[in-house]
């Protein structure tokens, strides 16, 4: 028996993006002032028989950080969609933190940065290896850069000894990572990767309720990440992450959060893994007929019948008030005026079928753990859901029968 879990935790979504930057925010705050804090335990009843799993997440509340003397002093390096969202955080918990510097190549995200956070001109940079030629001008410092330029300042900053948040994947390869692993350990800062599924009220949840011990030994997980349609579009298609050479395999750059949270879940290292995948959908042989030669959208005869239509994907939600993901990507300024024209001339006006995307569309994977159990993990495109990993309901069905557990989870 299983059951959609997501009604619980629905309203949560569109708190989502705050709830975890709180919180991963929290915990490297926390570290800093190295005051370790109390960790509510659920209670074995709020997931008995006749209780609502809904009740039990109400009831998760993230540790409150004690309150620094001072703010603790914040450093944005890449000032995108999540170096601003990262900083946002000290807008709304001003006593916590506080952001002292940016380093951003594009003039409107930087200039936005500096005003937004009243940040003095002498510690605003156009890059990185600027602010990695003064001294330490902060406590920590956030790495939001595209994953292809994580290793390079990770290692300076560490070298520099801030404390850093390194957005996910870590890096692109395992050489970059161990060099970088060394650079925290060698300067013994408080480093943490942006691997922020770890931290919802969902998965701390699930966390909890395993550690415990209620459901017995865990033997097998089966994981499915349904990317969306759209959002596997936009990002993976003619997006940031389209193509391997610039940035990494789509499993990494989407569901590297996945595999954390088998392991995190698990607690037990990964001992075989076999995995395939598959660019099925997403190339020139899929082409509707009706689309002809087109090659953008807003040329395009199929386009009121393509669900990728980046007219349906970015003008419609415009004109009904997103402003935000994933139209603040396509645009610096919100206007329909630089929208229209980023989609006549940008990437994420292209036809999803002619794009030079090389990532897979659908993955799995299987994994063995030292402690005996196994895992699989499903990535797939074409969903209607949006990354809403769902979550079997931990009723007392489950409960009654520990040792199986099916997580489909956020
Ligand atoms: N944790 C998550 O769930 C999650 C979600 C989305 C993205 N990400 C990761 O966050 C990172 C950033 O993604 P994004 O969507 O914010 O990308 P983005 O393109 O919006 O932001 C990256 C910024 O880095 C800036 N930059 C480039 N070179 C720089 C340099 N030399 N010095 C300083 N800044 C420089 C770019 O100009 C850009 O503004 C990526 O690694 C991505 O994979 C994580």
């Amino acid at each position: 028996m299983t059951f959609d879990t997501r009604f619980c935790f629905g309203n949560l979504l569109a708190d989502y993006h705050f709830e975890i930057l709180n919180f991963i925010m929290s915990k490297i705050l926390n570290f800093i002032m190295s005051k370790v804090k109390d960790v509510k335990i659920i209670p074995q009843d709020h997931i008995d028989e006749g209780t609502s799993f809904a009740k039990a997440l109400k009831d998760l509340k993230d540790p409150i950080p004690s309150l620094p003397a001072e703010p603790i002093t914040i450093s944005i390096v890449g000032a995108g969609q999540r170096g601003s969202g990262y900083a946002f955080y000290s807008k709304m918990n001003p006593k916590l933190a506080k952001v002292v510097a940016v380093a951003e190549p594009k003039e409107s995200r930087r200039k936005k940065m500096q005003e937004t956070y009243n940040i003095p001109n002498e510690n605003v940079f156009s890059d990185w290896k600027e602010l990695a030629k003064r001294p330490k001008i902060s406590d920590a410092i956030i790495i939001a850069t595209l994953d292809h330029l994580h290793m390079e300042p990770a290692i300076a900053f560490a070298d520099l000894k801030y404390h850093v948040l390194l957005e996910k994947p870590m890096a692109i390869n395992l050489d970059e990572c161990k060099k970088i692993t060394d650079a925290a350990i060698r300067n013994k800062i408080v480093f943490l990767v942006g691997h922020v599924l770890r931290y919802t009220p969902h998965n701390r949840l699930i966390k909890r309720i395993i550690d415990s011990g209620l459901l017995g030994n865990i033997i097998n997980i089966q994981h499915l990440e349904p990317v969306g349609n759209w959002h596997f579009a936009h990002s993976y298609v003619r997006g940031n992450w389209r193509k391997e050479q610039d940035s990494c395999f789509s499993l990494m750059t989407k569901c590297c959060h996945d595999i954390d949270l088998m392991l995190h879940w698990n607690d037990s290292p990964c001992v075989k893994i076999s995995s395939f995948g598959n660019l099925s959908h997403f190339n020139s042989k899929n082409k509707p007929t009706g689309a002809g030669e087109a090659k953008r959208c807003l040329d395009c005869a199929y386009e009121p019948s393509c669900a990728y239509s980046a007219k349906k994907i970015y003008i419609e939600p415009f004109e009904k008030g997103n402003h935000h993901w994933p139209v603040s990507v396509v645009t610096d300024v919100l206007d329909i005026e630089h929208l229209v024209d980023a989609l006549k001339t940008g990437p994420y006006g292209r036809c999803v079928y002619e794009c030079d995307n090389d990532v897979a569309d659908h993955q799995v994977v299987n994994m063995e753990f030292a402690n005996g159990a196994t895992a699989t993990v499903t990535m797939v495109a074409f969903t209607e859901s949006i990354c809403t990993r769902k979550t079997n309901k931990f009723d007392a069905y489950l409960i009654k029968r520990p040792g199986f557990l099916v997580l489909w989870g956020r």
